[in-house]
């Protein structure tokens, strides 16, 4: 639905998005409700089939060699349609000015490029070269992980007045489990909560372990991609760390990419 008008949205085979009033010219049902197959919209109802880029009806089952009407002359309501930066972008023109151009879709701003192959272009052509000349840095520097003991977990804080022993009872029963713990998030997470009002919530979309039995069974960070870490939030940790403030964490797949890694945290005050 944009600006009160019902929209049935999709890609072609050619990867062109388009945009259609979410109705049947012939008597208004959804065309949502239909079948499409790549190229073609088909509706639910009587069967009539309109192209998806331009609307133009295709097929109307009904008719026999008797029938005048010319099928090519009948459209569903199509609007310009752009795709960029990973969205849809859909012209619906003023009603008085039916056949004014579509503005190009805007762009949305940017903080910083992306990736490497971003920043410098002329350099880095691929990204595949931005990751070799990441991987020649690291060698030639010849990092390697260092462990460094922290000694006994019930005297090492975490966070202001809160001790490590927490991590312990946490990781019991998943064997060697493996985890980056960032003071500063932890810290900086404690801090946020007890500002919620008593009845808000506090949401949050991230890369979130939200089981401690994820970190056997795929990578979940630290490491380098292409000058970003990345590095997946512990959520049993911050659940449990909460927990001890009186604050109650649940996670959810992310609502807007159901298939994405992302996934969101709600914190609240426990009832
Ligand atoms: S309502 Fe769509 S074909 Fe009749």
């Amino acid at each position: 639905m944009l600006l009160g008008i019902p929209l049935v949205i999709g890609r072609n085979v050619k990867g062109d998005g388009f945009a259609l009033r979410d109705a049947c010219p012939h008597r208004g049902m959804p065309l949502s409700e239909g079948v499409f197959d790549g190229h073609n919209v088909e509706c639910p109802y009587h069967g009539w089939v309109f192209e998806g880029k331009t609307g133009q009806c295709q097929a109307i089952p009904s008719l026999t060699a008797r029938d005048k009407l010319k099928v090519e002359r009948v459209f569903a309501t199509s609007f310009p349609c752009d795709e960029r930066d990973g969205y849809f972008w859909v012209y619906i023109p003023d009603p008085e000015q039916r056949n004014e151009k579509a503005p190009p879709a805007p762009r949305l701003p940017r903080l910083r490029p992306r990736l490497l192959s971003g920043t410098m272009p002329e350099c880095f052509p691929y990204e595949s070269v931005a990751t070799s000349f990441w991987q020649q840095i690291l060698s030639a520097l010849r990092l390697a992980e260092r462990y460094v003991p922290l000694g006994p977990l019930d005297l090492y804080e975490v966070a202001d007045g809160m001790h490590a022993e927490v991590l312990g009872s946490l990781v019991d029963g998943y064997g060697d489990v493996r985890f980056h713990a960032s003071n500063g998030a932890i810290g900086s997470f404690l801090e946020t909560v007890p500002l919620l009002h008593p009845l808000g919530s506090l949401v949050s979309h991230d890369l979130f372990v939200t089981d401690l039995a994820q970190y056997g069974c795929g990578f979940r960070g630290p490491g380098k991609y292409d000058g970003s870490v990345v590095n997946w939030v512990n959520g049993p940790l911050l659940q449990a760390l909460a927990g001890r403030r009186g604050f109650h964490v649940e996670f959810s797949p992310f609502d807007h990419a159901s298939r994405s890694p992302i996934a969101t945290a709600r914190a609240r005050a426990r009832d």
